[in-house]
């Protein structure tokens, strides 16, 4: 994996793409996994909302299902993701001094239709988020079936420009979470990845 791209991306653009940090045997064994927790019944209607109170439940906010990963229950192949990121996060810490320490992954799925409007990561009350990665774990994904990441960016004379990030299986999206503005499109297929933050603590 070409780190060094994916950082010179962050630094200039405001974020990175990288295809292929996970194999296509990857990404489905994920996938499946995924789906074996979420038939295990142990996903979730995701919130949002500070950390410290209690989420709210609204759909026409966000409308994705989550399962938070544990190191202690994770299967082979979560672990082995686990590892990718943390070699990314020292990475990370030796070229660009960010501090990280710690990071926190759900499973996400958005069943069809369901999205998540324009937001930051960061929560108000709490600065340890530094980086926003997403995973996504959809093979064989098309343009037309929608579900694309838009990033909101502005250059230096702020006028905003749209970029859209398609969720190819195996492609890794990272930006700064407390920068960055985007939003999930409504998809016309179930929608999977893992995301997650690379937090100071
Ligand atoms: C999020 C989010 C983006 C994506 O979960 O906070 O913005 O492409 N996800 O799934
Ligand atoms: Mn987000």
């Amino acid at each position: 994996m070409n780190y060094e791209r994916l950082i010179d991306q962050i630094l200039t653009d405001g974020y990175g793409v990288a295809d292929n940090f996970l194999t296509l045997a990857e990404t489905t064994a994920l996938a499946n996994q995924l789906h074996h927790r979420q038939a295990d019944g142990q996903f979730r209607q995701a919130g949002t909302g500070n950390e410290n109170a209690a989420a709210t439940i609204d759909t026409q906010t966000r409308g994705d299902d989550i399962a938070w990963l544990y190191t202690p229950t994770a299967t082979t192949e979560e672990t082995a993701f686990l590892a990718r990121i943390s070699d990314f996060m020292d990475y990370l810490n030796q070229t660009c001094y960010l501090g990280l320490r710690d990071c926190e992954f759900h499973y996400a799925s958005y069943a069809i239709g369901t999205f998540y409007k324009r937001h930051l990561d960061r929560f108000k009350t709490d600065s340890r988020r530094k980086l926003s990665v997403i995973c996504y774990l959809n093979p064989d994904w098309h343009s037309d079936d929608g579900g694309q990441l838009a990033l909101y960016l502005s250059d230096n004379q702020s006028n905003e420009r749209t970029q859209l990030i398609e969720p190819l299986g195996g492609r890794l999206v990272c930006f700064e979470s407390d920068r960055l503005e985007h939003a999930v499109l409504p998809a016309t297929r179930e929608r999977l990845s893992l995301t997650g933050w690379l937090r100071t603590g």
